[in-house]
């Protein structure tokens, strides 16, 4: 099985990062991370790739808050494709893609989220979840369109919500179902 080369782009902790390597380092993710790119400039993320020894960048993303400058994602395909990633799997990216990434990559981007889609997408999605009086929640991995948490869905897996939960507790519980799907929805690509 040939293994597939990833470029991982998030914007903050980046604990679905870490255990992406972490698979990768254990032989149990048939994947070579290629790139690391994060457009927050101390993020979490950019330290555990330093840590794993994969090739990481700073992105400037320019004067816009929910978008990167045009000029910004131009040098984010390139750098994508200089490092020959195959696909680009979103772990925390705090902005959303636009037609130069989404038409380099096509059907080849993928992003985690926080809650079972096509319920609650957007921000905080466990807040959602809870202030509905849902039981269960979750998270989903899904292709990356124009929308926002609106792609084909890949897979899901579900979370209870219980009782006595906070935001927070319930956060947590989604974020360690997030570590084990991310990593096996990624091994997908490669069979
Ligand atoms: C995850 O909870 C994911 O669902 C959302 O952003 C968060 C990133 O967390 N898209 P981390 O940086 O991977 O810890």
């Amino acid at each position: 099985m040939a293994a597939i080369g990833i470029g991982i782009l998030g914007s903050g902790k980046g604990s679905n990062c870490r255990a992406i390597l972490e698979r990768i380092r254990d032989g149990t993710l048939c994947a070579e991370a290629r790139v690391v790119i994060s457009d927050v400039f101390n993020a979490g993320i950019l330290r555990h790739a330093q840590e794993f020894g994969v090739p990481n960048a700073y992105l400037t993303p320019g004067k816009f808050r929910t978008k990167l400058e045009p000029e910004a994602e131009i040098a984010l395909v390139q750098t994508l494709r200089d490092a020959a990633v195959e696909l680009v799997v979103l772990a925390g990216f705090m902005r959303v893609l636009k037609a130069p990434t989404l038409d380099a990559f096509s059907h080849r981007i993928i992003n985690i989220h926080p809650s079972l889609l096509p319920k609650f997408p957007g921000l905080e999605a466990w807040k959602q979840a809870l202030a509905a009086g849902e039981t269960v929640s979750g998270c989903t991995v899904h292709y990356v369109d124009a929308g926002v948490d609106s792609g084909e869905i890949i897979s899901q897996r579900e979370v209870p919500i219980l009782p006595n939960d906070t935001p927070e507790t319930l956060h947590a519980r989604i974020q360690i179902a997030e570590r084990e799907l991310y990593p096996k929805t990624i091994a997908q690509f490669c069979e």
